[in-house]
């Protein structure tokens, strides 16, 4: 089967390292790609917020699957249009991934289908945005409506910050603080069979201890040893299946990968937000574990099959990753930094995965985004896999190079 990948990050650079592992797939493209990436698949330019230019690549390449990647491209209607050219297509239609798109309408959604959530005002003005912060008390969780790439929620003590942020966005979605530690569970969906992967939990804000602000993810690791035994049955059928029915009764079927962001708080787990797509960094904890086909799985999600595909099958290992960002990030990061010990001798090092990087006029590999590079360590146990993580972590290096250093730490030390 030939694939076409869409994005850029560190998460299409794990998505094509599982597609490229899968036996079925002789021939992989990804566009627009990174120079991680291109040891894997041919890379191809694409406006990948086009759904047209899409649409077109799919074809050209002649793909029978094409995989998106992020959800700017999901949002803008690029599955949609994929399907219309008659290629199969994992990601779901415009419609449905406004689970992500807008945080008001996946409340509506939960809220209808009886999903355990934050309780939660959508607000478009300052006195009802006041008023809703007066209820709820402090901590003040206030979400922008709209897609803003991890940067569109504040949570804060500070009554003013949080009304600030609020006349900032216009319409944002006022919500009851979850305490708990946070877990990311990914579903694979044809829009009626479910398919769960192993949970995963990330670290969102810069700084060691949760320090700092939020950023897009800084590390992640899988499995959770801590996790209840019974964590993913009930997500299903509390969260999953009824959110599923929803959306298929609204006319809009949800297919392709759910993620769902969870809090386990005292009274259970309550979700935090949908996502359309792989979570970046946990996608690249999860697929380095599964042994299942993976081409074959999101193809028979593509095309509605998944209720008669084969269970998955695990490694019994576990995997970590460290998130190097670049001086500056999650502000305005600093680019063109060299990049030494990412592929000694010009040969990828395994476990290292490629996000904000590109060559410069004499072919070396420089730093280009506010997250460069997802280093990955697998092995028997999570304090294995930690080790290795970090021994890459450290042998690579770059000016301003900015990393966690407790990643993973709790859980491996039980
Ligand atoms: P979201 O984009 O909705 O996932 O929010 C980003 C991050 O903000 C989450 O991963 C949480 O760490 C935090 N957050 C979001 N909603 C809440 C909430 N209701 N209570 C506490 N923290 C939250
Ligand atoms: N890891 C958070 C996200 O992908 O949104």
């Amino acid at each position: 089967m030939r694939v076409l990948v869409i994005g850029t990050g560190a998460r299409e650079h794990a998505l094509c390292a599982a597609l490229a592992a899968d036996p079925s797939v002789d021939h992989l493209v990804c566009a627009p790609g990174n120079p991680g990436i291109a040891a894997l698949a041919e890379l191809r330019p694409v406006d990948a917020a086009s759904p047209d230019a899409v649409a077109a690549l799919a074809a050209e390449v002649a793909a029978d699957l094409v995989v998106v990647g992020p959800e700017l491209p999901l949002v803008a209607g690029v599955a949609d249009a994929v399907r219309a050219a008659g290629i199969a297509c994992f990601g779901p239609s415009k419609a449905a991934a406004a689970l992500e798109g807008s945080k008001a309408f996946a409340k509506d959604v939960m809220q209808s289908a009886g999903v355990p959530t934050a309780a939660a005002y959508t607000c478009e003005d300052p006195e009802s945005a006041a008023a809703a912060l007066d209820e709820f008390g402090a901590p003040y969780v206030v979400k922008n409506d709209g897609l803003a790439a991890g940067k569109g929620v504040v949570v804060t003590n500070d009554r003013s910050a949080a009304l600030a942020h609020a006349a900032d966005c216009g319409r944002v979605v006022i919500e009851e603080y979850l305490d708990g530690p946070e877990v990311s569970l990914f579903v694979v969906t044809d829009g009626s069979t479910a398919v769960p992967l192993l949970p995963a939990q990330d670290f969102k804000r810069i700084g060691d201890g949760d320090t700092g602000p939020n950023t897009g993810g800084m590390g992640a690791y899988c499995p959770l040893p801590w996790a209840p035994a019974d964590l993913v049955p009930s997500v299903l059928a509390s969260v999953v299946e009824p959110t599923l029915a929803e959306m298929a009764a609204r006319g809009t079927p949800f297919a392709g990968l759910l993620y769902v962001g969870l809090a386990m708080t005292s009274r259970g787990p309550r979700v935090v937000e949908f996502n359309a797509r792989f979570g970046d960094p946990e996608t690249q904890v999860v697929l380095p574990l599964l042994e299942t086909p993976f081409a074959g799985l999101l193809y028979a999600a593509a095309t509605g099959t998944l209720a008669s595909h084969e269970p998955l099958t695990w490694r019994d290992a576990s995997a970590v990753t460290v998130v190097l960002a670049a001086d500056g990030y999650p502000g305005a990061p600093r680019s063109g930094d060299v990049i030494d010990g990412a592929e000694p001798a010009g040969v990828p090092r395994p476990g290292v995965l490629h996000a904000g990087t590109r060559r410069n006029h004499d072919g070396a590999l420089v730093t280009s985004g506010g997250r460069v590079l997802s280093v990955v360590g697998t092995g028997p146990t999570l304090a294995a896999a930690r080790d290795a993580a970090y021994t890459l972590a450290s042998e690579i290096t770059f000016a301003g190079s900015q990393y966690r250093t407790d990643i993973a730490a709790k859980a491996a030390a039980g």
